[in-house]
């Protein structure tokens, strides 16, 4: 199957149609045998390029899934060193882009804490870079967004019209969040139900079409998909929840509460995960749930967004 589309850049998932999307399932489904390295070999379709991992915030499963997938379609992964960048002397992320630009480098996986920097670089990259959103601010991550569609998809089948997805937690600071409504809805999502503490809900053009339940018991009854988020302190005021134990107590995902969603629902969650706090031990690690195969999924759909850009 060749790669899905030409992509010049992923900034969020409004820069996909129902079809393309779609074609990067599907071309992720085919790519996870070799993503997992079960299936080493095949085409390399990066060979000759530079991928560059630009991570200005911590990250675990985006930087080395990114990496991962960009070596096995055969490209030369540069891994940014913040820290010891001369980002510390003061020069700004476009001249450090432009740097690594003069470089040869040609695809740039970009985190950021601020809203909006992946969209200003792509407005001044040159013409033949190709930049991916890893996640910026609270405002999207895209890759996040396919992957869990992906994961959804591989449980539940291709009609999203038939499910009920029920989205607990900080969405108010949540890039992940705002990406998977906007897919879910691309899909055509049959109900969508969100909840959190009104001081943790988004601005309502976020939950555009969504039921915003008043508890968790609410959202979580009868639901296919159970996704409870993390509680992003990093980018929160000071004082908006109370304690980790009150917020477990009122808005943990318990198997109590999980018991409430249909007997084969399945539980998902982004990472990183605060155990004991948005999330028990025994959901994290219960038979419900997907968490883990979220992450494999990520390397497969990474592959395929970097050969759709690799093909821009
Ligand atoms: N889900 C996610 O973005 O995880 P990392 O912060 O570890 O990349």
């Amino acid at each position: 199957m060749p790669a899905a589309l030409p992509l010049r850049h992923l900034i969020c998932i409004d820069d996909l149609d129902r079809a393309g999307l779609e074609a990067l399932l599907d071309r992720a489904d085919t790519l996870l045998p070799r993503a997992l390295g079960g299936s080493p070999g095949g085409e390399q379709p990066l060979a000759g390029k530079t991928v560059v991992n630009l991570f200005f915030e911590p990250s675990t499963r985006t930087r080395s899934s990114f990496e991962l997938a960009a070596r096995r379609l055969g490209a030369t992964v540069l891994n940014f060193d913040m820290a010891s960048s001369s980002t510390r002397k003061g020069e700004t992320l476009t001249d450090t882009l432009f740097t690594l630009e003069a470089m040869g480098a040609e695809i740039f996986v970009i985190r950021h804490a601020s809203d909006g920097v992946v969209a200003q670089l792509a407005a001044v990259c040159a013409p033949r870079s190709h930049l991916v959103n890893a996640g910026d601010g609270r405002s999207q991550h895209p890759t996040q967004g396919l992957l869990d569609m992906l994961t959804i998809r591989q449980h539940k089948g291709r009609d999203f019209g038939a499910l009920t997805v029920a989205i607990v937690g900080d969405l108010r600071h949540s890039r992940v969040a705002r990406s998977d409504l906007r897919a879910l809805r691309l899909l055509g999502a049959g109900t969508i139900r969100v909840a959190a503490p009104e001081v943790l809900l988004p601005e309502p053009e976020v939950t555009r079409g969504c039921v915003v339940c008043s508890s968790i018991e609410e959202a979580v009854r009868g639901a296919d998909v159970v996704m409870t988020l993390r509680l992003q302190r990093e980018r929160m005021e000071e004082g908006l929840v109370s304690s980790a134990e009150s917020y477990f107590r009122d808005w943990g995902l318990t198997p109590e509460r999980l018991a409430l969603a249909r007997p084969d629902a399945i539980v998902m969650h982004p990472g990183p995960m605060n155990r004991g706090v948005e999330i028990a031990d025994a959901v994290a690690d219960g038979p419900q749930s997907v968490i883990r195969q979220q992450v494999s999924n990520g390397v497969a759909v990474r592959m395929a967004v970097l050969e759709a850009l690799g093909s821009g």
